[in-house]
């Protein structure tokens, strides 16, 4: 989840590029470094550690500099040291890099015969050397580096034999052009340029992009671009903390009026309006995403094969790293959504793209109206969450499994597996959800968080839903905390995993589901007879009388078509508190 921000103009730049990354720090990194170009040179500074530690180091660097490029890094390619650290240099090019270039041993390879030698391990540093081997133009050397590599990139870059200007290109990884007056700025994120500027430019995929103080040039294989310039919706108040602590902590509180917007949108006169896709004519369904989105995607699953199971319909989910890789066979009434909140995931779009090419029919349930997923999908639910900072996702899993539960809603209905009556009766608790939700934004949860935050192992057990909901709950854990934490379905508890249980082990036991929940009271009580300390998310008609609970937390019952967006609340908040406690 690296960073970039480039400027050229009359400001400090090393004030502007290093106020960027602190803009960006909510992207997490582990280490950050610039190069800022005098008449003279380009000096290059980095540091392992907080954007903060590199700003120390630079106070020593009293020079005018009237162009610069910064990078917050999140190691991939080699270990986190300041020699791994970007900018990179190669020759006469320096450049920072988002995104993995996957074939870049290959490129190496071919780089070292001509006899490039290279001091880091990472990719980063190969398009350096791709980019100087190349003997013609700038814009030609960009353009051989965009054929050449695979994978993705966003990448500013400096000549050191051009002066004035930064090139910037892209390829499944975000970068835009903030414009200025008589300044630019290129960044990988919105909440860098908002300070100075609302206009922007996108950068699409082949596009080479020339910036200079006083110019914005943009080139396809068609020549110059005419691009145009958009303005910036969302405030730097909406793409900060608006007064809450983090980020998370802010949209997990959104989520309370995110519910009543979703129902203004998709609820129109007691029915489900036109806006909720009918995928009634599709019989073959995949469902394809990454990480959050891809648990939200499989509570959709369950929902449609649980509520809709009149086997008209086969729904599959899958991650987008596998899906792509693998062979599928498509009929004409086959159906590909993708559910992605930055429009952006790398493996996602490649989803969506193959599926796309094949003339297969898409939709992406997306957050970010401006992304790539948008742009290409061939039918779009938006999220409307509003711009989601925060990495650890809580408003845009919230919405995404709100909407999958409205697709599959509608789905059942038009299909007469959910009768009129049910209709009435889930539309009624859609409009009723906030108030379902807020006493759970009440409950303090420190006191749980206080008993977790030291452990090494967390485990989390559930069945059918209360285990899919276990999923998001263990990642949002592991995510934020770096706690080691797993999710078990309840029954299998016995099967091996107990072994890991012992004195004081953590095990958070999640019963919502009527039909299975003594059983999975009983998954609970054997973990305990292994010695692990109890803690319970239980909707409020599970009876646990006589048993010894470390603590407790009471949902309330609702149709399993929401219980999930109630299941999930506690969780995002003990992950926050303990993410907290563990500073
Ligand atoms: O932007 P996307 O929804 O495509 O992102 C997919 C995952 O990377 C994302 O959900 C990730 O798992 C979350 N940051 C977890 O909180």
């Amino acid at each position: 989840m690296c960073g970039i921000v480039g400027y050229v103009g009359d400001r400090n730049v090393t004030d502007v590029l290093v106020q960027g990354l602190k803009n960006l720090e909510y992207r997490g990194y582990d280490s950050a470094g610039i190069a800022v170009r005098n008449d003279k040179n380009i000096d290059v500074v980095k540091s392992v550690g907080k954007v903060i530690d590199l700003e120390k180091k630079l106070e020593s660097f009293d020079v005018n500099y009237y162009m610069g490029i910064a990078h917050t890094r999140w190691a991939t390619h080699g270990e986190v040291n300041e020699v791994n650290c970007h900018p990179h240099s190669m020759n006469n090019v320096v450049l920072v890099h988002n995104g993995i270039i996957e074939n870049y041993r290959e490129l190496k390879k071919e780089l070292e015969l001509i006899g490039y030698s290279f001091l880091t391990n990472t990719d980063s540093e190969i398009v350096a050397a791709l980019i100087d081997s190349y003997k013609g133009s700038k814009y030609d050397a960009l353009v051989y580096a965009q054929m050449k590599m695979k994978g993705s990139y966003a990448l500013v870059i400096m000549f050191d034999d051009e002066a004035d200007t930064l090139y910037a290109i892209r390829k499944d990884s975000p970068l835009i052009v903030g414009i200025g007056e008589n300044e630019n700025f290129v960044a990988s994120d919105i909440s860098v340029i908002l300070p100075y500027t609302k206009k922007y430019v996108d950068i699409e995929e082949g596009e080479v992009v020339k910036i200079t103080k006083s110019d914005v040039f943009v080139y396809s294989e068609n020549g110059l671009v005419d691009k145009k310039i958009k303005t910036a919706l969302c405030s730097i108040e909406d793409a900060q903390k608006g007064g809450y602590e983090h980020f998370m902590l802010k949209e997990m509180n959104e989520e309370k009026d995110l519910c009543v917007k979703l129902y203004n949108k998709f609820i129109e006169d007691g029915n489900y309006s036109d806006d909720i896709p009918d995928i009634s004519n599709y019989n073959n369904v995949d469902i394809v995403a990454c990480g959050s989105a891809f648990y939200a995607a499989t509570v959709g699953k369950y929902l449609i094969d649980t509520y809709v199971c009149d086997r008209s319909v086969r729904v599959n989910v899958d991650v987008a790293s596998e899906y792509r890789y693998k062979k599928h066979f498509y009929g004409d009434r086959s159906l590909v959504i993708v559910v992605s909140q930055s429009g952006e995931t790398a493996d996602t779009l490649a989803c969506l793209r193959m599926a796309n090419s094949l003339n297969v029919d898409t939709l992406a349930i997306v957050n970010v109206p401006s992304s790539t997923i948008a742009k290409e999908a061939k039918l779009v639910m938006p999220m409307l969450a509003g711009p989601e900072i925060a990495v650890a996702t809580t408003k845009g899993y919230f919405s995404q499994v709100l909407e999958l539960s409205l697709i599959a809603q509608k789905l059942g209905y038009i299909k007469g597996t959910i009768s009129d009556i049910e209709k009435k009766s889930l539309i009624k608790t859609f409009e009723n959800l906030k108030s379902y939700l807020i006493p759970l934004f009440e409950i303090d949860y420190s006191t749980i968080a206080g008993k977790l935050w030291f452990k090494e192992h967390i485990y989390f057990i559930g069945r059918g839903i209360d285990y899919i909901v276990g999923l998001e709950a263990s990642l949002k854990l592991k995510e934020i905390s770096y706690i080691h934490s797993d999710v078990y379905q309840a029954g299998e508890l016995k099967h091996g995993p107990i072994a890991l249980i012992d004195n004081d082990t953590p095990v958070i036991s999640i019963i919502t589901n009527d039909e299975i929940k003594e059983k999975s009271l009983s998954n609970a009580i054997e973990a305990q007879s292994r010695g692990a300390s109890l803690y319970l998310l239980a909707s409020e008609n599970v009876d646990i009388d006589n048993l010894k609970i470390d603590e407790i937390i009471r949902v309330p019952r609702i149709s399993e078509f929401y219980q999930p967006l109630l299941n999930i609340i506690p969780f995002q908040f003990i992950a926050y508190e303990v993410a907290k406690l563990k500073g």
